[in-house]
């Protein structure tokens, strides 16, 4: 047994692990705020923890399934500790609620996406109670401004709004997230201004359709009010949004966009398909001429903005000729990024009533020539890039090589620098800083860079 069992008065120690979206690492970092304030000590090794949260996807069945693995193995753990509390929060638990419960005897508590701000109040009631499911809906982004823990230096993200109301038929995220709503602006700009002032100098604000940001609230906010409002704090070096819904898209967003210097020139705008047919089914509310027509708009706007985009393949339905259109959606456009899954039937969707009739070799197959579509015009497109100058907001330690530092420009471009300059200089220190870079090469994945001299931009930029 761990030393810990042997002394009761020690704080409680928690291990979450986090699966999904960004919205779910914010939510985490929600959590792990609460359950600091009532005495909890956050550990990384699992084997030390008196309470493990399982912070969950749903969004395909193979990220359900991680999770499921998960359950499994915590089975044999609890078992010889049954002190050992086990939560699941996120996606999973909002979709499958009490069923978690029946279904995996080893979980103690699972809390839905509304109601894990009260896990220190949920997790007392489990000790006076026994095993309980909190799944309600409720409405705590008007209500409070949680305070959150926020690991990450440069990078702080803020959730503006919560939810979708939109029904895209093969999506779970508006059963597991709930009707939209966004937070007001006064919260998000107090949250934003503590983040810039503890270091964090890139905000990237979050939304399932925060281009939708506002219309909640009734009075008058919107997305593009709310970038010029935070725009102009101090010490603020980047401002960034994700992920929006193509028919959002005003064209007030896109000249705000345009005109702030600090708001990075990049959209994560997923087209999910290049077929009128498939979009019509998929239920998402424009056709391939309007999403193209929405391209040329931001490209009206911002020359170089970034485009990225998501893609599903084998949809119920999709034929070879469906395909090919996505193909040439994605030829048309050349996207700057683009992740692409395939099609995963979720209980409960629109979708799910279509016969998932795609052969999985098939959805392998379409999936692997469009990964492969992008990684070349990708390619293409960072070979035009080399000897151009971009300024870079350096965000730390390539995640590869501990020999090099990493940034992006003011799109969404990840470029590489040595880390060590030719005197010696570590230039890790250039972390939270904008730095004048050179592209001297690249692959199809990678963009690698020299500093210019004199690197550093002057502050105040
Ligand atoms: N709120 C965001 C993202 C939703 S989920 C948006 O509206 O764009 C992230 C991506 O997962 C989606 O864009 C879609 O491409 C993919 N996705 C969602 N449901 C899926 C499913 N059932 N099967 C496969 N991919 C799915
Ligand atoms: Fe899902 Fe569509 Fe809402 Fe995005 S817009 S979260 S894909 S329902
Ligand atoms: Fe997954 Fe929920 Fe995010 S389903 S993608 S964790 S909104």
């Amino acid at each position: 047994m761990s030393s810990a069992q042997q002394s009761p008065t020690r704080a409680k120690r928690v291990y979450i692990e986090t699966f999904g979206c960004q919205m779910n690492v914010a939510d985490s970092d929600i959590a792990l705020a609460r359950l600091n304030e009532a005495g909890y000590q956050e550990v990384s090794d699992a084997d030390q923890a008196d309470l493990i949260i399982y912070n969950t996807c749903s969004v395909r069945d193979n990220a359900e399934a991680k999770i499921r693995g998960r359950l499994g193995t915590i089975k044999a753990r609890k078992a010889k500790q049954p002190g050992l509390r086990v939560a699941v929060m996120g996606c999973m638990a909002q979709r499958a609620q009490g069923e978690l419960l029946a279904a995996h005897p080893q979980l103690d508590l699972v809390v839905g996406t509304d109601q894990f701000v009260r896990l220190p109040e949920l997790l007392l009631q489990v000790e006076e109670e026994g095993r309980l499911a909190a799944t309600d809906f409720g409405d705590f982004e008007s209500n409070g401004n949680w305070s959150t823990r926020r690991s990450d230096g440069v990078n702080a993200w803020i959730p503006v709004m919560r939810g979708c109301n939109y029904n895209c038929t093969y999506c779970i995220v508006p059963k597991t997230r709930g009707r939209e709503k966004s937070r007001p602006p006064e919260l998000i700009e107090a949250e934003a201004r503590e983040a810039v002032a503890q270091g964090h100098v890139q905000i990237t604000l979050l939304g399932q359709t925060v281009d939708a940001y506002g219309k909640t609230l009734g009075d008058g906010s919107n997305l593009a009010r709310l970038l010029r409002r935070l725009h102009d704090i101090e010490g603020l070096k980047r401002l960034r949004f994700i992920t929006s819904h193509p028919k959002d898209i005003s064209d007030e967003l896109l000249a705000t966009m345009a005109e702030l210097p600090k708001v990075a020139k990049h959209l994560h705008v997923p087209a999910q398909c290049g077929s009128d047919r498939i979009l019509r089914l998929m239920g998402r509310r424009y056709t391939r001429a309007g999403y193209l027509d929405f391209v040329e708009r931001a490209r009206r706007y911002m020359p170089e903005v970034e485009l990225l985009t998501d893609i599903i393949v084998g949809f119920p339905r999709e034929s070879e000729e469906d395909f090919q259109a996505t193909r040439s959606l994605m030829e048309t456009v050349n996207f700057s990024g683009a992740y692409v899954f395939m099609y995963s039937p979720r209980p409960g969707t629109g979708a799910a009533n279509l016969e998932d009739d795609v052969p999985m070799e098939v959805k392998k197959a379409r999936c692997n020539e469009l990964l492969n579509l992008q990684l070349e015009m990708q390619g293409a497109w960072y070979q035009g890039l080399h000897g151009r100058s971009f300024e870079i907001l350096v965000e730390g330690l390539s995640k590869t090589n501990p020999d090099r530092i990493q940034g992006r420009s003011i799109g969404n471009l990840n470029i590489l620098v040595d880390r060590y300059g030719a005197d010696g200089e570590d230039r890790l220190a250039w972390t939270g800083q904008l730095v004048k870079v050179r592209i001297t090469s690249s692959t199809s994945l990678s963009l690698f860079a020299e500093a210019l001299s004199p690197a550093m931009v002057a502050s105040g930029a």
